[in-house]
């Protein structure tokens, strides 16, 4: 039996609940399903499954398309077949009914990944009472184990090559659109299986806005470019990068490079900040003290970085839970000039007994 789904069925005996549900929800606007959850506990990468786990149990319930891969890949889940002509509820049913779960039971699902509708749905089919539950398996996310941390590396190395690679070939004339283009055939070519968001590649005065929409726009000499994007690797573990490059042909202006050393040194200021213990406020505190210090407080106008993992901003307790051994968390400060431009550098970094280690290993220009 795997640890995760152990550490789960502790929790789920400790909410006084008999079992919990977790549904595989289709986006329909990505083609990775938002499953990290699912994945995380199964191993399942498919995009449509309904998982049981009980206090010693272990059920999937999946659909002809993906009965090979339940079996391949959820090893410690029984397989539930659903048969066409009949509703998923009923297999979800017999799944509860094998578990020895009667109608008076509490189970509880995830009522921050289930939509209403199919909340409605099982409220009125299935044989138990249904108690909603939140953050159970992403409470156990939040730190990576040895093995993930290896596949984040993996992932950050990859996408720092892509990073080199397109940096070499941008000149004036191009448009965002063929550089984003670069960008994601890069990833493939280097094991990505998708983005992790859409790639972010912002230039002149768009690289003022944090998350400007890729367009047409053509490539100036000397203007500054903010690149930010990431894959999605085949073991599910997203990458996270961000670097602030200029065209080349005509040097940038004394103002971007003032803004890109400050940017970069908060950036470097905040990993060397980051060790076991330290909280997500703290951390962010020290990159904005320092572009405060310098005057440009006010034009750094979001957080300094997110939890990072199987998915792009992985969930956290930012509040409360402390940045200890195993959390990846980003380390991307910004200043945005409107109309002129802006500069982002972002890392993604692991905690490590005595620091953090840089797992995002591209270069920073060099002026
Ligand atoms: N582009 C998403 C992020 O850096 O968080
Ligand atoms: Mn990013
Ligand atoms: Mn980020």
């Amino acid at each position: 039996m795997n640890k995760r789904l152990k550490k789960l069925q502790e929790a789920i005996g400790k909410a006084k609940l008999k079992g919990l549900l977790l549904k595989v929800n289709e986006s329909g606007q990505s083609t990775q399903p938002n499953n990290q959850n699912v994945l995380y506990l199964s191993s399942f990468g498919g995009s449509t499954a309904v998982l049981l786990v009980t206090v010693t149990g272990a059920y999937i319930v999946a659909d002809a398309r993906y009965w090979t891969r339940a079996k391949l890949e959820a090893k410690d889940f029984e397989l539930i077949k659903v048969e066409r002509g009949k509703k998923v509820s009923h297999f979800i049913n017999r799944a509860l009914s094998e578990a020895g779960i009667t109608q008076k039971m509490k189970v509880g699902f995830e009522s921050h990944r289930l939509t209403h509708q199919v909340f409605e749905e099982w409220q009125k089919d299935l044989r138990a009472v249904l108690v909603p539950t939140t953050g159970m398996v992403e409470q156990l996310r939040q730190y990576k184990e040895p093995g993930e941390i290896k596949e984040l590396r993996a992932a950050c190395k990859a996408t720092s090559k892509v990073y080199q690679e397109v940096v070499a070939l941008m000149k004036p004339g191009m448009t965002e659109n063929e550089v984003a283009f670069e960008i994601d055939s890069r990833l493939r070519k280097h094991g990505a299986v998708d983005n992790s968001f859409s790639s972010i590649v912002a230039s002149g005065p768009n690289s003022a806005i944090p998350h400007h929409a890729t367009g047409e726009r053509k490539l100036k000499a000397g203007e500054p470019v903010v690149m930010d994007f990431g894959g999605v690797f085949s073991g599910g573990y997203c990458s996270d990068i961000t670097r602030t490059v200029f065209v080349p042909g005509k040097s940038p202006t004394a103002k971007m490079k003032e803004i890109y050393n400050i940017v970069l040194a908060a950036n470097q200021a905040a990993r060397k900040a980051l060790k076991p213990g330290i909280l997500y406020r703290d951390y962010d505190k020290v990159a904005r003290d320092y572009i405060q210090e310098r005057g440009y407080g006010q034009y750094f106008t979001h957080g300094l970085g997110h939890s990072l993992g199987l998915e792009a901003h992985d969930p956290f307790d930012y509040e409360k839970a402390p940045l200890a051994v195993g959390a990846v968390f980003t380390d991307e400060p910004g200043i945005y000039l409107d109309g002129i431009g802006g500069v982002r550098i972002e890392d993604d970094l692991v905690v490590t007994a005595d620091g953090a280690e840089r797992l995002t290993t591209a270069p920073y220009w060099k002026f």
